[in-house]
């Protein structure tokens, strides 16, 4: 268990915060800030408990240069509307400057700052010692709450801990808690709905999982690496080519895991990979070869409701067709339907069906939807991710 900041004396200290504000922007303007307010817990308890806030955050991939378009400027106002406070925001080139350091010296306990997008700096991403002091100056204790990027080991969520006191916040005391705790010591039966386009890049999720779960439903683009290796016509639908031996070792795993693997038994199928394509729904061995399944059937949908409807825990990581497109939506808004209904304790990685059930309206009936993406991929993994990894124990 990692220290949080309920563990720590934060009352008049400089608390340098690392959040996960990589909100999606459009023409300037935020268009989803759930990052933003899964993050207001602990700034709240630090402003309330008298500490001096120092924010930080990337946002996008600038890749070292200070360009205007990954500015953090949309956030710091969003996060004073949200506040109800005032939120300093100097947007320094450098990150951190004279000017910065005056400033986050200046804060008065409850008062709030913001720096600008950390990855403004070529060392941030190389963890480089130089630019983790320089942040680590400017406070007196290190809390990470950025999730979505703990994954990553840079200066403001690994390097800094070298320089201080370092503890979790609440996102990422719950998002341990919520995956951890589904993946470790799941009610049974536990189910593990697995999507996306490649197997290549769930692999090592399913591999981890399949020793874990009673059921893994696959589905999505995936699928169709499944149906040719079982030797089946999949026509023009997406293919993993190099990751077919792997899914049929996946299969042999889960038969001798016991694991009850589920795929699709009928798809939606279209000529062109667009919405207005003429479509029709066939059973799995019934793909024309001229044609590209983008989505699974109403019959899958109903064996993957009957599966849910007994299920106590779920995990959902990625989607079950092309939902973007609603002629192919079908399948993953009936799963996220079926989740919305079930009694069982319901976990979305991040991502790409985290985005699914915020778009069609499911997100307040899951138990829990993960910030991060790739960081919820490499944590149901199994893996160590550095940005916790580098905080202390309790
Ligand atoms: C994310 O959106 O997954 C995180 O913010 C991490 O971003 P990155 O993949 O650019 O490191």
């Amino acid at each position: 268990m990692k220290k949080t900041v309920r563990d720590i004396e934060i009352k008049g200290k400089k608390a340098l915060v690392r959040c996960d504000f990589n909100v999606p922007m459009q023409d300037g303007k935020i268009t989803d800030d759930i990052r933003i307010t899964s993050a207001l817990p602990t700034i709240k308890y630090l402003i309330e408990g008298g500490a001096k806030v120092i924010l930080m955050s990337h946002m996008g991939r600038p890749k070292g240069e200070a360009k205007m378009e990954f500015t953090l400027k949309p956030v710091a106002d969003r996060l004073s509307e949200l506040l109800g406070q005032d939120v300093t925001f100097i947007s320094a080139a450098e990150v951190v400057n004279q000017e910065v350091a005056d400033a986050a010296a200046a804060l008065e306990e409850g008062q709030v700052m913001l720096l600008e997008n950390v990855r403004f700096r070529k060392e941030e991403t190389k963890n480089e010692e130089g630019f983790s002091k320089e942040l680590a100056q400017l406070g007196d204790i290190f809390v990470n709450d950025a999730f979505g990027t703990a994954h990553r080991a840079h200066c403001s969520t690994a390097g800094v801990a070298d320089y201080l006191p370092a503890v979790s916040g609440f996102l990422i005391e719950k998002e341990v808690q919520f995956l951890g705790g589904a993946v470790e010591n799941p009610e049974r039966p536990f189910v593990a709905i697995m999507g996306g386009a490649k197997v290549g890049d769930k692999i090592p999720v399913i591999e981890n999982l399949i020793n874990k779960v009673d059921t893994l439903i696959i589905g999505g683009g995936m699928s169709y690496t499944f149906f040719k290796a079982m030797g089946l016509e999949i026509g023009t639908s997406i293919l993993d080519e190099p990751s077919l031996e792997l899914a049929k070792e996946l299969m042999v795993k889960a038969k001798e895991a016991g694991v009850d693997m589920i795929l699709p038994v009928d798809v939606v199928c279209a000529k062109e990979f667009a919405n207005d394509s003429e479509t029709i729904t066939c059973d799995i061995d019934a793909i024309p070869a001229d044609m590209m399944g983008l989505d699974m059937g109403p019959k899958s949908v109903a064996a993957v409701k009957k599966v849910l409807a007994e299920a106590k825990t779920v995990v959902w990581n990625g989607p079950m067709g092309v939902f973007e497109m609603s002629s192919f939506a079908g399948g993953t808004i009936g799963v996220a339907e079926a989740l919305a209904e079930s009694e069982a304790v319901t976990i979305i990685g991040g991502g790409d069906s985290a985005a699914a059930v915020e778009q069609f309206g499911f997100a307040d009936k899951m138990t829990h939807i993960s910030t991060g993406g790739g960081a919820s991929l490499e944590f149901l993994e199994g893996k160590v991710l550095p940005g916790i990894a580098v905080l202390e124990d309790k």
